[in-house]
C-alpha cells in the first residue's frame, strides 16, 4: 500500500521530564545505530503532558526525525477550564499527533463516542493528527460481536465527517483483553478487525479514504509479536504501551520492516 506505517508509543502515565529526555535520546541512538529509514516507518513518542517540552528539546537540539504528541486534549479552546490542556498548547510544543479514546479514558473519565470524536475534530482543526482509539472488551469478543462493536464506536464518532477528512486521521484497534494483559491478539484476529474496519471506510467514504487512513493495531504488541502483525494486509502500524517505554524494544518495532 501507500500507507507510510507508524510506530506509535504512548508511555501513558509513565515517566517524569528527566527520564523522557533519557528515553528519547536513547530511542534516537538504537533507532541510529539500527540504521533506521524513517520513510519505511514513522516513530511517534506519546509521553504525558509534563514530558513535552522536555522531549521538543531533545527533538530540536539533536535536529530529530522522531515525532511527538498528547494522550489527550481538552474540546475547548483556552479559557476557564481547570486542569485542561488546549489544542494551541500542543501545537506550539511541536505536536503533530493526539491520542483520543483510549479505553482507559473512555473507562475511567467517561468519555462517549461523541466526545471523543469532538476532540479528533479539534485536533484536526488545529492541524495535528487524531489516533481515534476502538476496541472491545472480553465479554463482547466472547459474544462474538467484537467486529459490529468496533465499527459502531467509529461511526459514533466520525458521523458526519467528510471522506477527506476522514482519510487524515489514524484508526488505533485495541482489544481490551489485549491490553497491558501480555495476551495480544492473534495476528489473524487484529486483521479481521482491522479489515472490517478498512471495508466500512470504503462503504462510508469510498476507495480513496479506505486506501489512505491508517489503521494500527494495539494491545501487547512487542518486538516478538511485530513481524507477524506488520503482514497483515490492513494492519498499517502498532499503538504500543509497555514495549515503547524500553529504548531497544522500541527502535526494534520500528524496524520490523
Ligand atoms: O496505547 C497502548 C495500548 O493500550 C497497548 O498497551 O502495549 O502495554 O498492551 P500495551
Amino acid at each position: 500500500s501507500n500507507r507510510t506505517p507508524l510506530m506509535a508509543g504512548n508511555w501513558k502515565m509513565n515517566l517524569d521530564h528527566l527520564e523522557a529526555n533519557h528515553l528519547v535520546q536513547g530511542l534516537a541512538m538504537a533507532l541510529s545505530d539500527a540504521g533506521h529509514d524513517y520513510s519505511k516507518c514513522e516513530v511517534l513518542v506519546i509521553p504525558p503532558f509534563t514530558d513535552i517540552r522536555s522531549v521538543q528539546t531533545v527533538v530540536e537540539a539533536d535536529g530529530l526525525d522522531i515525532k511527538y504528541g498528547a494522550q489527550d486534549v481538552s474540546i475547548h479552546d483556552n479559557g476557564a477550564y481547570t486542569g485542561e490542556i488546549s489544542t494551541s498548547m500542543l501545537t506550539k510544543l511541536g505536536c503533530t499527533y493526539v491520542v483520543m479514546g483510549h479505553s482507559e479514558r473512555r473507562e475511567y473519565h467517561n468519555e462517549s463516542d461523541e466526545l471523543v470524536g469532538a476532540k479528533a475534530r479539534k485536533v484536526l482543526d488545529a492541524g495535528m493528527t487524531p489516533i481515534l482509539c476502538c476496541g472491545e472488551a472480553l465479554e463482547v469478543r466472547k459474544a462474538g460481536t467484537h467486529v459490529e462493536f468496533v465499527l459502531a464506536q467509529i461511526r459514533a464518532a466520525l458521523a458526519g465527517w467528510s471522506a477527506e477528512d476522514v482519510a487524515k486521521i489514524v484508526i488505533a484497534y485495541e482489544p481490551i483483553w489485549a491490553i497491558g494483559t501480555g495476551e495480544t491478539a492473534t495476528a489473524a484476529d487484529a486483521q479481521e478487525v482491522c479489515g472490517a474496519i478498512r471495508e466500512a471506510l470504503r462503504a462510508d467514504y469510498g476507495d480513496a479514504t479506505a486506501e489512505a487512513t491508517r489503521i494500527l493495531y494495539g494491545g501487547s504488541a512487542k518486538p516478538a509479536n511485530i513481524k507477524e502483525l506488520m503482514a497483515e494486509a490492513d494492519i498499517d502500524g502498532a499503538l504500543v504501551g509497555g514495549a515503547s517505554l524500553k529504548a531497544d524494544s522500541f527502535a526494534q518495532m520500528a524496524g520490523f520492516y
